[in-house]
């Protein structure tokens, strides 16, 4: 299926020029199907379809682990990107003054954990300052010493949308023996994901924005050549070998499965089940193109109507999200007015981030550009 034939598919597009994937993307017709289905059985039938059930969530995990090109074994489910991050910080092996990178672009779910974990064990945060929007591989390079453990950065910033050169930033870190954690919650189900190319140690994300389905759900990569080196600290009955030996004797699953210690939201697994097989039917690199030619198209426009474009514009550093400012209104008056014409765009730092996503199109952005002032 093409993205254009694929907008049918969300009634959102009849109510509005909707540019907020990036806080939530409107469930597509199937995924949301998907997800009455399993209601629908929950409610007639109980748990007797339990093993269906798992065979989605095993088919949704193995659709997962395609869209990132890892191995199905290196994947857990997990409730958001926050958890994930929270499940990595903890199982590092951090001790007593080791340094964690982040840096100053980052979602606050990509900062506390590491705070937490860090006072927690005598270790210290660092914040690489980023110059004009960005996180580059050179600054990388310079933070990294000896002391250094962990790096953890966003493949797409939340605020500007600047996309990280993560392919540089993991060959340093794989050289310097230092484990990189990867947000990729404005990444995934949107641009190009690679957890190899990319050599990450782990990768969170979470199913509502981009991948397309309901809150309640995401998934956590665990790299399995570290697993043998994190020490995860929550541990429950699904985490086991064998769950349905009900043994509290700690015996893991092999894979990173060892870190889902309960019941998962199964409703959220059958929406994203869906939604994966929709985007791996497009092909991300498609998406990934029909949003960067959109993104083109709204840049040139805001640009000839003097607005200003906060989000880096270089190859290889755009993704969905375009920021932006300027014109005569307050950013505030300015997301009203455009919401008022019906274009839904969302105020972030300092100015307007519109997000976009498959089955945006050309008259979404003119629309846009129209209301502009
Ligand atoms: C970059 C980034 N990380 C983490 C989050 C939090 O995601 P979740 O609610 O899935 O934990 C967000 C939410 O906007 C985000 O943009």
């Amino acid at each position: 299926m093409a993205c254009r034939s694929a907008r049918t598919l969300f009634p959102v597009t009849a109510t509005c020029a909707y540019m907020n994937n990036a806080a939530d993307t409107p469930p597509p017709v199937p995924v949301a199907e998907a997800m009455v289905a399993f209601i629908e059985d929950n409610h007639s039938f109980g748990c007797q379809n339990f093993e269906r059930w798992v065979a989605t969530q095993e088919r949704c995990r193995g659709a997962f682990a395609r869209l990132v090109n890892a191995d199905p074994a290196e994947i857990a489910f997990v409730k958001n990107t926050t958890q994930g991050l929270i499940i990595a910080a903890e199982a590092m092996p951090l001790r007593r003054g080791d340094l964690i990178l982040v840096d100053d672009l980052e979602f606050p779910s990509n900062v506390l954990p590491w705070e937490m974990v860090a006072r927690r064990r005598g270790a210290r945060v660092k914040t690489i300052r980023s110059r004009v929007g960005r996180v580059t591989p050179d600054q990388v390079e310079q933070a990294v010493n000896r002391q250094v453990k962990v790096l953890a950065l966003s493949a797409v910033q939340y605020e500007n949308g600047f996309f990280a050169d993560l392919e540089a930033i993991g060959e340093i870190c794989e050289r310097s023996g230092v484990f990189f954690v990867v947000d990729a919650i404005q990444a995934c189900g949107v641009m190009p994901v690679d957890v190899r190319r990319w050599r990450c140690t782990a990768l969170a994300t979470g199913g509502h924005k981009f991948l397309m389905s309901v809150g309640g759900c995401g998934f956590l990569y665990l790299c399995a050549d570290a697993l043998d080196r994190l020490e995860p600290v929550n541990v429950g009955w699904l985490g086991q070998r064998d769950p349905m030996a009900f043994s509290s004797t700690y015996d893991p699953a092999d894979g990173a499965r060892r870190v889902e210690e309960g019941n998962p939201s199964m409703v959220a697994i059958f929406g994203l089940d869906a939604s994966l097989a929709l985007l791996l039917d497009i092909g991300l690199d498609a998406v990934s193109s029909h949003v960067l030619a959109l993104g083109r198209r709204l840049v040139e426009g805001l640009e000839t109507k003097g607005y200003r474009v906060d989000s880096p514009q270089g190859d290889g550093e755009r993704s969905s999200i375009t920021l932006f400012r300027g014109g005569p209104l307050s950013s505030r008056m300015l997301h009203g007015r455009l919401a008022e014409a019906g274009v839904v765009t969302a105020l972030r730092g300092n100015g307007l981030r519109a997000s976009l996503h498959l089955y945006n199109d050309d008259e979404d952005i003119d629309r846009l550009l129209d209301a502009l002032p």
